[in-house]
């Protein structure tokens, strides 16, 4: 990921955020999360393989920029996305004192960003939250337009609420440590929400993706963009998901 691509999106319905799509963004965080956090708490959750990955690193540099930080680590995997977790995050938080102006961030992938939003949907009756998607799929589809929850016995994502970040930092060189299979993942929901609503955007990634095979992500970042560009019209048009947002779905089940 040696060139660095930038995209910025103003969004999403009555909450407008900032979208940022630029490799790097994990050392000049502090640009973008100063004026939503200011002196006010922060709570930095991350699963077990990203602390080990950029977690750590994370929290001493927000610390080392002056953020009060609670850093917080669940396990890797969909088995943390349940409300017993969820209920194990806010006594932490309600111990540390974190109160209505404290400022969540999820670092990880659609696990973090579905548990860690609605943790903030919740907390305290709603405070703000602040995406840091670590998966291209994470990045791509659930990092924006605010769905968030959690799993029941009785299947996924039955627990929630609609709940927008105040910010999604998208940091390319988070996805050099991704596994190549993950990287796929990613690249068949672009190609999905491609063939849904953009043919010329389709046949282009159609195109790259010899290369994408081969390892060379240089225009990752584009199609990236090109694809949150496009899941940001879906949600403007229908954030609740009451009839177009559905089609997001396909493939999801
Ligand atoms: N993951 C589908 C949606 O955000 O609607």
């Amino acid at each position: 990921m040696d060139k660095i691509i930038q995209a910025k999106f103003k969004s999403i319905t009555k909450i407008d955020y900032q979208i940022i799509i630029k490799a790097g963004l994990l050392n000049e965080f502090d640009n973008y999360l100063k004026p939503i956090i200011g002196t006010n708490q922060v709570v930095l959750v991350c699963d077990e393989t990203v602390a080990g990955l950029y977690g750590y690193s994370f929290n001493e540099k927000l610390i080392n920029s002056g953020y009060k930080v609670l850093y917080l680590t669940v396990k890797s995997g969909e088995e943390s996305k349940t409300a017993a977790v969820k209920e194990y995050l806010e006594l932490e938080m309600l111990k540390a004192k974190c109160d209505r102006h404290t400022v969540c961030i999820a670092l990880g992938g659609g696990v973090i960003g579905d548990l860690v939003g609605y943790l903030a949907a919740t907390y305290m009756r709603g405070i703000k939250f602040i995406q840091i998607p670590t998966t291209l799929l994470s990045m791509i589809d659930s990092s924006v337009g605010g769905k968030t929850g959690i799993n029941t016995i009785y299947g996924k994502n039955q627990i929630g609420a609609f709940c927008q970040p105040q910010l999604v930092l998208m940091d390319l060189n988070l996805l050099n440590t991704l596994p190549k299979e993950q990287i796929i993942n990613g690249i068949v929901e672009a190609l999905k929400i491609f063939l849904t609503f953009n043919k010329k955007y389709f046949f282009k990634l159609v195109e790259y993706l010899p290369k994408l095979v081969d390892g060379n992500y240089t225009k990752l970042g584009k199609f990236i963009a090109y694809a949150v560009k496009l899941k940001v019209m879906v949600v403007k048009k229908d954030e609740k998901e009451q009839n177009l947002r559905m089609v997001l779905n396909f493939g999801h089940t």
